[in-house]
């Protein structure tokens, strides 16, 4: 019997091996995504921290094109080629087959010089110095943050020696395999072991076994790029990817204890919900009762306001979320929110709490990990907390990025609640031109937005740059160090490059004017002004209040025309293009790079977006309007609330945005708590359909029960993480991330159904009628089709998609300065 299933086993490893090695794969396994960043293997992204070397020698400046060949062990150490005979192969299966129970690893606590130990791991590439001296590193499984690094030394001197089979066993075993290694602990002088960076053990070998071979048909080299169906090896062999992981699981640690400590409690709610128009497209899951699905939850929104009308004052979930969107870097379609919502508070309780949340964030990323600049990313590094600081809240060391006085390590700045901004929807709009402003988009580099109607700029000019009939004129200035030829190339090759930008594209109501500010022109570069608009322009700039700094040589003038009209949607034209200004102007280094979190809060959103500026279905109703938010947003006051029927699009809801560095990474309202208040915005000014009501008879059902006011939050977490750890992309910083079309290449998601678990599913194309019979949908009596229809996703857009909205205006009257 045992002989049976450990040949079965062999056969389907080998099976499994057989498959990658050597053949090409099918093109779902292709390539699509690649990290944006170079990878380097860990001997590499330690050098920051570790500059000790040991009393022996040390294999840091090992490099892996130095490597010794490796004799072919693969077999000895029961590899890949299969021994014919199946007593050779129970031998095999045997030889590789370890009690990990009877030789287990030696607890990291313990460790002392001269102790015999047992240790868990990864070796790394080998170096042989001679015949009887070579060295190896050790990834030590159980050292949860690699702190504690340990080179194996292994040496003999009599032939037949245990050392000397130890290191016989050493040199048959590949790079990269797992190994159970046992020897005697030595650390290196304390001399050689640099304050702050991580410590190394020698461990002189004295046995070896490993315990799966690592293959050679996959080659490691420094530089290599995993592609995505090879999941594995880029956490295998990409330690900044591990390390963000690793951050992210102790930033959940963080929050876990920061939350439980103010009482609130982590509820699980259901994945398997219901199909209701709150807003996002859902995923659908087929059940085997026909005509029935669940949806998958775009947010536990309903479930964590029935858990406040339950009395569960107090909620917060690591939640998974499922949108079915159109893909950006930003977003996935399962995603995951820290999600929190609390009863008897109103919006600023929330944010109070919010805010202090990632106080604590900051703190717990700043006490443990460093910022290491790595290819131009900044990744988090964990090194441990500054152990020459003094204990106590009080003794820590203040803000801001700086060596540490005592391990000269460079830490994350902190933030605090008084650090971060606050700014309403409309001033975010109209002086950013998007929602989410990027606060290290600074003057004198960039201005703000400003409204032109002082400089009473000629007719001529306006109807120049715009068809509009009454147009709101805005305008913004840039000063990039450059002189005027330098600053019109760098903006003529901007400007020209727009129809290919994804983000900007050419303004669909005015053709931008670009001037250039030039003292060696006539009205210094300014004339299409004219005479006195140009002067207006030039003191307008020297009023401190303006943050214009005046005009110098090469200043860069933008103006801009837009509709007058309250601002709906996320960003305006000029808005966008001067974030991507400022992209540019970063990676051409004429703006520095600016490597500071700053966090602020968006509030006052309006409580309706017309349907036009939405992606989202929305709620279906017939008003032509959706909710912003969703449609469980209290609007901001009772005002709001009763004109909401009579002026909907005028109406400001209480619904606050969490923003860093520009982007979004939470949002949250206060509710409406009150059923016939709910029911008021749902039946009479979106006007929804009775159908579209009775899908949250549930939550109507709560609400009616007495349930208290409340308010919460949700944290994108992945786009949270991918700010904190500098990265473009939320794929950077998740195990298991679909690619742009929405698969996981790795396992090969989503995956093709057969027409049996369509039948099963009750899943029809619209044209085909519901089987009349068992045996019509039988495989043999239906032979697959090539035109068999995909699996329900939309289809993928070829590009990326514009932003959504239309640009928009505010009225003139509103044009005070604002700094
Ligand atoms: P909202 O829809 O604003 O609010 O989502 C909250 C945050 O989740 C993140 N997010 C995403 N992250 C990755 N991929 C996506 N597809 C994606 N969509 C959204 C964003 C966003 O700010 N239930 C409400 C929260 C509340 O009101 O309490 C909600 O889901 O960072």
């Amino acid at each position: 019997m045992v002989r049976i299933i450990s040949s079965y086993l062999q056969r389907t490893t080998l099976r499994c091996i057989s498959s990658i090695k050597g053949q090409s794969l099918p093109r779902r396994f292709q390539p699509i995504f690649r990290l944006e960043h170079t990878r380097t293997l860990h001997d590499e992204i330690s050098k920051p921290t570790s500059s000790e070397s040991t009393a022996t020698e040390s294999i840091e400046s090992e490099s892996i094109e130095s490597e010794s060949t490796e004799p072919d062990l693969a077999e000895s150490q029961g590899g890949e080629s299969e021994p014919a005979d199946p007593s050779v192969r129970w031998e095999a299966y045997n030889k590789n087959f370890i009690d990990l129970t009877k030789n287990q690893a030696t607890p990291m606590v313990g460790y002392l010089p001269g102790q015999e130990v047992t240790v868990h791991g990864f070796i790394h590439k080998r170096r042989d110095v001679s015949s009887n001296l070579s060295f190896c590193e050790l990834t030590n499984a159980s050292d949860y943050n690699s702190r504690k690094r340990i080179q194996i030394i292994s040496t003999w001197s009599e032939d037949g020696s245990r050392q000397f089979l130890a290191h016989q066993d050493l040199r048959t075993i590949p790079a990269y395999s797992p190994v159970i290694v046992t020897g005697t602990l030595q650390e290196p002088p304390y001399t050689t072991q640099k304050p702050g960076s991580a410590r190394k053990w020698d461990l002189k070998l004295r046995s070896i076994h490993c315990l799966n071979p690592f293959p050679k048909d996959i080659i490691v080299s420094k530089d290599a790029v995993w592609p995505p169906h090879q999941r594995h090896l880029q956490l295998r062999f990409d330690p900044l990817l591990r390390d963000r992981l690793r951050l992210r699981s102790s930033l959940q640690t963080t929050i876990t204890k920061y939350l439980q400590s103010k009482n609130f409690i982590q509820v699980d709610t259901p994945l398997l919900f219901k199909s209701t128009p709150e807003g996002a497209r859902e995923f659908l899951v087929p059940t085997r009762r026909e005509g029935y699905a669940y949806a998958l939850p775009q947010s536990p929104q309903q479930y964590k306001q029935i858990l406040m009308a339950g009395g569960i004052t107090r909620y917060y979930q690591f939640a998974k979320c499922f949108r079915d969107e159109d893909h950006r870097a930003d977003r996935q379609p399962e995603f995951t929110q820290l999600d929190i919502e609390m009863a008897f508070a109103n919006g600023f309780d929330v944010i109070k709490l919010v805010s202090n949340l990632l106080a604590k964030i900051f703190l717990s990323l700043s006490e443990k990990w460093s910022p290491t600049n790595i290819n131009g990313i900044r990744h988090p590094v964990y090194v441990g907390v500054d152990e020459t600081l003094p204990r106590g809240p009080k003794k820590k060391k203040k803000d801001q990025e700086a060596p540490g006085p005592g391990d000269g390590i460079t830490r994350y700045p902190r933030i605090q609640y008084k650090d971060i901004g606050f700014m309403t929807y409309s001033q975010a709009m109209k002086h950013f031109g998007t929602d989410k402003p990027d606060m290290r988009i600074i003057h004198p580099y960039i201005t703000n937005i400003r409204g032109t109607i002082h400089l009473k700029l000629p007719q001529e000019f306006i109807q120049k740059i715009t068809s509009l009939e009454d147009p709101y004129v805005e305008m913004m200035k840039l000063r990039l160090g450059l002189s005027p030829y330098a600053a019109g190339e760098f903006i003529r090759k901007f400007m020209d490059s727009l129809p290919n930008n994804t983000t900007v594209k050419l303004s669909p109501e005015s053709t931008p004017a670009v001037l250039v500010y030039d003292s060696s022109k006539p009205l210094n570069g300014l004339s299409a002004f004219g005479h006195e608009s140009a002067d207006r322009f030039e003191e307008f700039t020297k009023l401190e209040e303006s943050h214009y700094h005046g005009c110098k040589d090469g200043d860069i003038i933008i103006i801009h025309a837009r509709k007058r009209e309250t601002f709906h949607g996320s960003s305006t034209w000029l808005g966008r293009l001067r974030k991507a200004l400022y992209d540019d102007a970063v990676k051409k280094g004429f703006i520095p790079q600016n490597n500071s979190f700053k966090a602020l809060w968006v509030t006052e959103f309006p409580l309706f977006t017309p349907n036009g500026d939405n992606a989202d279905p929305g709620q279906g109703g017939t008003a032509g309007l959706s909710s912003t938010h969703h449609p469980f947003t209290a609007p901001l006051t009772g005002r709001d609330f009763f004109a909401a029927k009579a002026q909907p699009l005028e109406v400001k809801a209480d619904h606050y945005d969490l923003v860093i560095n520009g982007v979004e990474v939470g949002g949250g309202s206060r509710r409406i708590h009150v059923a016939k208040h709910q029911d008021f915005i749902m039946r009479e000014v979106l006007k929804m359909t009775e159908e579209g009501m009775a899908e949250f008879s549930h939550l109507f059902e709560a609400l009616r029960a007495g349930c208290p006011p409340h308010a919460g939050f949700a944290f994108g977490f992945d786009r949270l993480m991918a700010v904190l750890c500098d990265v473009p992309s939320i794929k950077d910083v998740i195990a298991f991330p679909k690619t742009n079309k929405g698969e996981d290449l790795m396992v090969g998601s989503p995956a093709k159904i057969t027409r049996e678990q369509r039948k099963t599913y009750y899943m029809f194309q619209e044209s085909e009628s519901a089987p009349e019979s068992e045996s019509e949908l039988a495989p043999e009596s239906k032979p697959e089709s090539t035109s068999e229809p995909e699996p329900t996703t939309e289809p993928e857009p070829t590009t990326e998609p514009e932003p959504t909205t239309e640009p928009t205006t505010e009225p003139e009257k509103d044009q005070e300065l604002n700094a």
